[in-house]
């Protein structure tokens, strides 16, 4: 078993207990500190979440027993975030996306190479059992050569239930970098890097009314595209289309499927650990449910753990920097393809994450 791993989490906002009971199941992480820029939040999460200290985030970056940062900020200081954390030569794992610009991004993997840390980035969801048997049934060929897939998230957008809806309208949110990692983490997990996309998108409505307790009626600007349609061309030929709303009340569409020259798949919701895995091969007169062949009760923070096992043996992280730019360059690209009128070619590329072993224990995985 190798060496506990300290954590310091800087963000301590609505996602935040998540992190911490989704690290706690794994024993290679301690979670030893918490920060914020708003100090009392900060206090009365470690206080409800017995995490042992809240400090300023300058002091979390300066303790030295800190190795990596877990950045749960807000998606527009993502990088500033990451930026500093790596400055303070921390290891970091950051919310998504990992920046909301190209040139952000790169910043990031630049400084993460010069000063020999590691970055990882959500979402870790893709490591959850309905997405790895899904990764495995293509793999092992059930579904023959993939050759196209769609991907659907739909819905009317979060100022019904979050605590502070402002972000998820301003730059660095809306449907597309807040919802499409999920989508195209699944997608470059399952399919590989993207080649190319074409896209198109608009501002539906140019104020949304919070409905949630704490903000009803409270008007909310729209800065950011709230519904985006895309075509994805993989590299490994596969065409996928693509959907992210805010601005849909009903659907009832897929969430995402893989169509292979054998079969098809239908993949579970990436934006959650488990979910119903569905093939049916060609041929087949059902659908048939697959057994998850990995676990499902992991949460968020296997990305973290992943992180630590890796850095640890020096094997790459699975949630990692690379993948997550490469996931922001293609929705960079959707956004300009839609303003330019023209397919835009990725100047970015990453391996597929490896699969994760048949067999780990809860709580562990490979080093
Ligand atoms: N809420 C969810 O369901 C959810 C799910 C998955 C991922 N996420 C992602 O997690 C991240 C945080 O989301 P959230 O819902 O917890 O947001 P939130 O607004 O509830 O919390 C963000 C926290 O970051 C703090 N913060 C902002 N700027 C900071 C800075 N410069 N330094 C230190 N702290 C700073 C805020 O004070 C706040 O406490 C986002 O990237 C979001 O996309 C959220």
């Amino acid at each position: 078993m190798p060496e506990q791993v300290k954590v310091g989490v800087i963000g301590a906002g609505k996602i935040f207990p998540a992190y911490v009971a989704g690290c706690r199941a794994f024993s290679i992480l301690e979670l030893a500190a918490v920060a914020d820029v708003d100090t009392d939040r900060a206090a009365q999460q470690a206080a409800e979440h017995g995490v042992p200290r809240a400090l300023s985030v300058d002091a979390l970056l300066a303790d030295p027993a800190i190795q990596i940062v877990v950045n749960l900020t807000v998606p527009k200081v993502h990088a500033a975030v990451s930026l500093a954390a790596i400055a303070a030569g921390k290891h970091v794992y950051s919310e998504k996306p990992l920046a909301i610009t190209r040139a952000d991004g790169l910043q990031i993997l630049h400084a993460a190479a010069a000063q020999g840390v590691r970055v990882g980035c959500a979402p870790d969801t893709f490591l959850g059992g309905g997405q790895q048997t899904c990764r495995k049934l293509i793999d092992d060929g059930w579904i023959g050569e993939p050759v196209a897939a769609v991907a659907f998230m739909t819905g009317h957008g979060p100022e019904g239930w979050h605590p502070n809806p402002d972000f998820f309208y301003q730059v660095g949110g809306g449907p597309l970098l807040d919802m499409a990692p999920y989508y195209l983490t699944s997608l470059v997990n399952l399919l590989g890097p993207v080649r190319r996309v074409a896209g198109s998108s608009r501002i539906s409505f140019p104020e949304r009314v919070a409905t949630s307790p704490e903000h009803f009626g409270r008007r909310l600007p729209v800065e950011v595209s709230t519904h985006v349609a895309a075509l994805l061309d993989f590299a490994a030929g596969p065409i996928a289309t693509l959907i992210t709303s805010f601005d849909v009340w009903h659907a009832s569409l897929p969430r995402i499927e893989i169509y292979g020259s054998a079969g098809t798949l239908s993949v579970p919701d990436p934006n959650i650990f488990g979910g119903v895995v569905r093939v049916r091969r060609a041929g087949a007169a059902e659908w048939s449910d697959v057994p998850l062949l990995f676990d499902a009760e992991v949460g968020r923070g296997i990305g973290v753990a992943d992180l630590a096992y890796a850095i640890s043996s020096g094997r790459p992280q699975r949630a990692s920097a690379e993948l997550a730019f490469h996931v922001l360059d293609v929705m960079t690209a959707v956004e300009e393809s839609s303003a330019e009128a023209r397919h835009v070619l990725l100047g970015s590329t990453c391996a597929r994450p490896e699969p994760l072993p048949l067999g780990l224990l809860r709580g562990e995985l490979d080093e």
